[in-house]
């Protein structure tokens, strides 16, 4: 299943990206705000744990989420400032990597490095800011499967509507959250009207 963020502090960070004058320093912010609301988001209905943390009026009974059941796995490049976000709210979690490159003549997306710790009996999260196709989320999501997480979770910004509803077909059982969907790709499989490049717009690139 997935979920469009109807959110109104999500939607003013989407425009800022999109903003050509953002650079790429207060693009990474906007990137790391963004996860943070979106994970929160993602969230709500995340099982908690039980705990007694002392407070300045002695024990006290709460509701926690469990950070070390996380797993934050950014697809790189592009998802490494979504990491850095989240693990500024989060930081107990663990995290992992997939490197993936899309190959510009076929569109494809390639596999060039992973990195991944124990997923049993674990939630994971991907991060990606762009779901164009679909092709790097789909097979990155493959893979993970593959690792036997409890839940997965996909985090994105911007997807193109055909890449979005094509995962949502491939892989039904992930909660895919994501900030906004465009209406399509142009011929270079780019969204539109999307933010161009994430990862060189992020990393002021080529
Ligand atoms: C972008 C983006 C996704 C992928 C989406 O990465 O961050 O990983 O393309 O495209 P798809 O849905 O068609 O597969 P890119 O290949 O530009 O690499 P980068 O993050 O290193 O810039």
């Amino acid at each position: 299943m997935y979920y469009e963020s109807q959110n109104r502090v999500v939607k003013h960070l989407v425009n800022r990206l999109r903003d050509v004058n953002t650079d790429s320093f207060n693009f990474r912010m906007a990137l790391e705000e963004l996860t943070r609301l979106m994970v929160a988001e993602a969230f709500a209905q995340l099982p908690t744990k039980p705990t007694t943390i002392d407070t300045w009026q002695g024990p006290l009974d709460v509701e926690r989420i469990d950070e070390s059941a996380l797993v934050f796995i950014p697809i790189l490049r592009a998802g490494e400032p979504m990491l850095a976000g989240i693990l500024k709210a989060l930081p107990n979690a663990r995290s992992g990597f997939i490197a993936m490159k899309r190959d510009e003549a076929t569109a494809k997306a390639v596999f060039y490095y992973e990195n991944i710790p124990d997923l049993q009996g674990k939630t994971a999260i991907l991060l990606d800011p762009m779901v164009a196709t679909g092709g790097s989320l789909i097979d990155s999501i493959t893979f993970i499967k593959s690792k036997q997480p409890q839940a997965i979770y996909s985090i994105n910004i911007i997807g193109a509507h055909t890449g979005v509803e094509l995962v949502n077909q491939t892989h039904p059982d992930i909660h895919l959250h994501i900030a906004q969907i465009d209406p399509k790709l142009n011929a270079q499989q780019f969204i539109i009207p999307g933010l161009g490049d994430a990862g060189d717009r992020a990393f002021f690139t080529p």
